[in-house]
């Protein structure tokens, strides 16, 4: 999808090998260097989350990113965000020369892969039984991979893991 101001749109997320993607409203690991890649891609670019991806933040709205909250609640209880009731309504607020990023999660992500032009990878090459939280099916044939990095486990990253980059065909 292109948005009326033909702005790019992607999905970005880290997913375990069963697309597991969060366990009790957080993430199934700490990775750090996948914090950083997040930031690297979204920065200087909007945003868009679902209301409890946003609760999971630990320090609310994301600096230097126009953010996005979806949610049919009260609109004043998101600080640095701006609320929209649906994704065609948040679809609307972007701004001209960003990106949109949809940042999760799984119920906006079930919304939304059908629409976005890439999308932003992190396999995390494990599979966390406590999951409650998952990614939807890709079909990988309407994909081609534009970008792959692996990393193996260090000090500080307990899993490997290896960021994908994909443009739709
Ligand atoms: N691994 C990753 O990369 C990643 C990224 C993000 C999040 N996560 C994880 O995912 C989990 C949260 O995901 P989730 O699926 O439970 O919730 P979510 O998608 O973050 O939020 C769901 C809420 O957002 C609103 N919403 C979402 N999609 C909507 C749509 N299409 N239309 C209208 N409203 C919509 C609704 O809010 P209201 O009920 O307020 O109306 C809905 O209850 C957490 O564990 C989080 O840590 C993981």
């Amino acid at each position: 999808m292109t948005t009326k101001k033909n702005i790019e749109t992607g999905i970005i997320v880290a997913l375990d090998e069963n697309n597991g993607i969060g366990h009790d409203g957080d993430l199934l690991c700490h990775l750090p260097n996948d914090l950083k890649h997040f930031k690297e891609v979204t920065s200087g670019h909007t945003v868009i989350m679902g209301r409890k991806t946003y609760e999971s933040l630990p320090k609310g709205a994301l600096p230097n990113r126009t953010n996005v909250v979806i949610t049919a609640d009260s609109a004043d209880k998101y600080p640095g965000c701006i609320v929209a009731r649906s994704v065609d309504e948040a679809l609307t607020y972007s701004k001209e020369g960003e990106k949109i990023f949809i940042i999760g999660g799984g119920q906006l992500y079930r919304t939304t892969l059908e629409l976005v032009d890439w999308l932003y990878l992190t396999r995390i090459h494990h599979t966390f039984n406590n999951a409650d939280t998952f990614f939807p099916k890709i079909e990988f044939e309407e994909w081609t991979l534009i970008q792959k990095e692996e990393h193996d486990v260090d000090d500080r990253h307990q899993y490997p893991y290896t960021f994908l980059t994909y443009r739709r065909k």
